[in-house]
């Protein structure tokens, strides 16, 4: 059984994300191959794939361009497999926010919707994910120097290993009961 797991991330914290989850999945035994968005696997070899997990950091409510790029680009083949999405965002360790959402609830991006409808996906997750100031670009540096903005991206990693590789798991075991 071969799976794509092809993640956009813009400072390496999702690509950490979508490693664990293809170490996870070959742990279980499966074929697991790990891309960077901006580099996914050749066109004629999409279809090859027997399942997908796709994924991408969320940056101003939405997912980064090479994530949704390859989504709308390989649709028709991710509509006839099996395929999860995930996007690594909210930071800190508050669950719920100002209006006592939950966070995971309140930072799905805009472009979940649109894909539960064109690809179907078995599942979609929120993850916590991880921020070094020093590495940001100067206009992610701008954004985060406005009021209010530093409490709402905080610094530091809040990935939670244990999460991730349990939905890894899950999928995984998914993947071995027939569709
Ligand atoms: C300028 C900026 C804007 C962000 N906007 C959001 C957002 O709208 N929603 C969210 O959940 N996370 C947001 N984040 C958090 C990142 O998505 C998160 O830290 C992610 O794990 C970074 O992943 P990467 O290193 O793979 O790019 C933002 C971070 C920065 C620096």
């Amino acid at each position: 059984m071969r799976v794509a797991v092809v993640c956009a991330s813009q400072y390496g914290a999702t690509l950490g994300i979508a490693e664990r989850i293809g170490a996870e999945l070959g742990l279980a035994g499966l074929d697991a191959r790990v891309y960077d968005a901006a580099q996914p696997p050749h066109a004629e070899d999409v279809a090859g794939f027997d399942a997908f997990v796709v994924g991408s950091a969320v940056y101003m409510g939405h997912w980064l361009k090479d994530a949704t790029t390859f989504v709308r680009r390989y649709q028709p083949t991710l509509l006839e497999h099996r395929i999860w999405l995930f996007s690594s965002g909210p930071l800190g360790s508050a669950t719920t926010d100002a209006d006592g959402t939950d966070v995971r609830e309140s930072t799905v991006p805009a472009e979940i919707a649109d894909f539960t409808n064109t690809v179907r996906p078995v599942g979609h997750r929120v993850f916590y994910g991880a921020i070094d100031p020093d590495a940001l670009s100067l206009g992610h540096r701008v954004i985060r120097k406005f009021p209010g903005a530093a409490e709402k991206i905080p610094a530091g990693d809040f990935r939670n290993w244990p999460e991730i590789e349990a939905w890894a798991r899950e999928i995984a075991r998914a993947l071995v009961t027939p569709a």
